[in-house]
């Protein structure tokens, strides 16, 4: 049995969920969750509300709001959206926790301590209108490479070039049109030069079933040699710098929210009453830690992070051997664009996940994103594409396949069928039954979810083409007993399938596994509780699986098991969605 960390990125508490989050990092991590708690390890999902940083305060200006308010709000928002989806996070928090406060400002403090923080004086933009410092996306201008006359501090939306907001041309500040000074300031740095050796080092050790592009963008990224970078920002609203005199400074949220996992994890094992339990995920170097992110992501996970655990090497632990674990992988995805180009907020140019949920069921989306999901390429969500693979796929093989013969077997048997003597044919499918296990497992273990969901597909696919060799609904007529036992083989492939599918299709699985007759349920559920850690109340999502029986291995349904009448598992969708949903996005 091993230890599985699977760490999800953290998105930011300021918009709705959309399937770019869902295809980048939830839905593989929890794929690769589900797969693991199926096969025995054990797995410790977690994630949560990423609630600091001007993404937050932007939109709480924007909108007249609290930045406290904001995040609350999205918090929310995204427990539910997530148990609808189904990722079984064992947690999913935020980082306005006071233990996420307590972890990050140790943190901060162990590198401090161990002389991988350093100050210095920067220069920054101030407003003396507002009396505040201006962080970059509060200030605006001319792009000093294009000209175009509305760039942003970080970024020329324009020509795409990252800025330093001192570049800008003729700068005003987003908030009030005034003009900024430029003043100094003081900041805490991560010293990245120092730790640079032991970073590259670690990008060099193994690595060779990594993403080649993931591994090449970060060890380009530190080959330029690594420059000092600043972890602490001029603003209110995120997380206090424990020192005196930095009273007006906060811990800058790309520094804190990566330590969200490690804090994620010492909640969890406070919430589950064994306070010690998480170090057996941090510390144990037999355990993996994984963590799903989208590309975008890749060098706060690669290199920052990495040489956050390297600065701080252990976490309240005198022991000399014990080091908190490295990413053992991180394989990102790339993006999901939508009929043929990048999501875009401002122009309703994407797929909002509250949106979808209200018309589909979680694993048809589920279902489609997987098959194009961008593993190692850009994808394109279209919505022909969506209902032709829905009908064709997902209904059309693997769902006709079992409400087929489950309902028949249920009409004329009402239990598995007593098999007659197996004939080649019949032991070759539970043969090829027996072998998907290892074959699809390992596709699962090595993160290739879309050839994994493929090649259990195709199971489903010998299995019709079985039926159409035995077709037991014509043998019913003339030998019961030899329509039984095609019955009962068909079943047999049926309920491997649903354990093979379960990672990808929770939903639906669950549903066969009654109607097959269970009476424990096969998988665990998302619950969204109020707990109290630290004294302080909020909601998280948590995942239950403390009644669940599914394990990923090839088992016999017992002749004779009464079975319960079938649901269809999903719905054929209309050609007519394709149009309005086209509509729906401008199209
Ligand atoms: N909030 C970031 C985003 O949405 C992701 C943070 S991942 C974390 O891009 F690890 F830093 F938390
Ligand atoms: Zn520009």
């Amino acid at each position: 049995m091993k230890k599985v960390l699977v760490s999800v990125a953290w998105p930011y508490a300021n918009g709705d969920l959309h399937i770019g989050h869902l295809a980048g990092a939830y839905l593989p991590a929890d794929i690769y969750a589900r797969y693991h708690r199926l096969a025995g390890n054990d797995v410790l999902m977690v994630s949560g509300s990423d609630s600091h940083g001007t993404p937050i305060t932007v939109r709480a200006d924007n909108e007249g709001l609290t930045p406290r308010e904001v995040f609350e709000r999205y918090h929310r928002n995204f427990l539910d959206t997530q148990q609808q989806i189904g990722i079984s996070y064992n947690l999913f928090t935020h980082t306005d926790t006071p233990n996420h406060h307590r972890v990050s400002q140790d943190i901060f403090l162990a590198l401090l301590d161990h002389g991988y923080l350093y100050k210095e004086a920067q220069q920054q933009f101030y407003s003396d209108t507002l009396g505040r410092f201006l962080p970059d996306r509060y200030v605006e201008g001319t792009c000093p490479y294009c000209n175009y006359p509305e760039a942003r501090g970080d970024q020329c939306d324009n020509c795409g070039k990252l800025l330093d907001a001192l570049e800008l041309k003729d700068p005003r500040c987003k908030i009030d049109g005034s003009i900024p000074v430029v003043r100094e300031t003081e900041h805490f740095f991560l010293d990245l030069p120092k730790l640079e050796p032991e970073v590259l080092a670690y990008l060099e050790d193994g690595k060779e079933d990594w993403r080649p592009n993931v591994i090449k963008f970060s060890r380009n990224y530190v080959a330029g040699g690594l420059k000092g970078r600043p972890i602490t920002r001029d603003i209110t609203w995120g997380i206090p710098v424990p020192l005196e005199g930095y009273e007006s400074k906060r811990l800058y949220v790309w520094f804190e929210a990566v330590i969200g996992y490690l804090s994620a994890s010492v909640e969890w094992a406070g919430l589950a009453g064994t306070p010690e339990a998480w170090k057996a995920w941090w510390y144990d170097p037999e355990a993996l830690a994984v963590y799903f992110i989208g590309k975008d992501n890749i060098p706060f996970h690669t290199v920052i992070w990495p040489a956050e655990l390297i600065g701080v090497d252990r976490l309240y632990e005198d022991d000399p051997d014990r080091h908190l674990n490295l990413p053992y992988d991180v394989p990102a995805n790339e993006f999901m664009n939508l009929s043929g180009s990048q999501f875009s907020k401002s122009r309703g140019h994407m797929i909002s996940l509250p949106d979808v949920l209200s018309r589909y069921d979680a694993d048809a989306i589920r279902y489609y994103v997987t098959v194009i999901m961008p593993e190692t390429s850009d994808s394109d969500f279209y919505w022909d594409d969506f209902v032709q693979r829905n009908n064709g796929e997902l209904v059309g093989v693997w769902g006709n396949l079992s409400h087929r013969v489950l309902s028949f077997t249920y009409k004329h048997f009402k239990q598995v069928p007593e098999p007659g003597p197996l004939a080649d044919v019949d032991r070759a499918l539970l043969a090829q039954t027996e072998a998907a296990f290892e074959r699809v497992g390992q596709l699962l273990s090595a993160r290739q979810f879309r050839t994994a969901l493929i090649e259990a597909l195709a199971l489903a696919r010998e299995a019709n083409r079985y039926l159409e060799v035995k077709s037991p609904w014509s043998e019913l007529k003339q030998d019961k007993q030899a329509a039984g036992t095609s019955l009962y083989v068909a079943l047999q492939a049926i309920n491997a399938l649903k354990v093979l599918l379960a990672p990808f299709l929770p939903f639906s699985a669950e549903t066969l596994h009654q109607a097959l007759g269970y009476e424990q349920p096969l998988l665990g559920t998302q619950v969204i509780e109020e707990v109290t850690d630290n004294d302080y109340t909020h909601s998280v999502l948590r995942y239950d699986d403390s009644q669940a029986s599914g394990t990923w291995a090839f088992e016999t349904l017992p002749a004779g098991r009464a079975l319960q009448k079938p649901k269809p598992l999903f719905k054929k969708l209309d050609d007519s969605v394709i149009e309005e949903e086209l509509a729906r996005i401008g199209k």
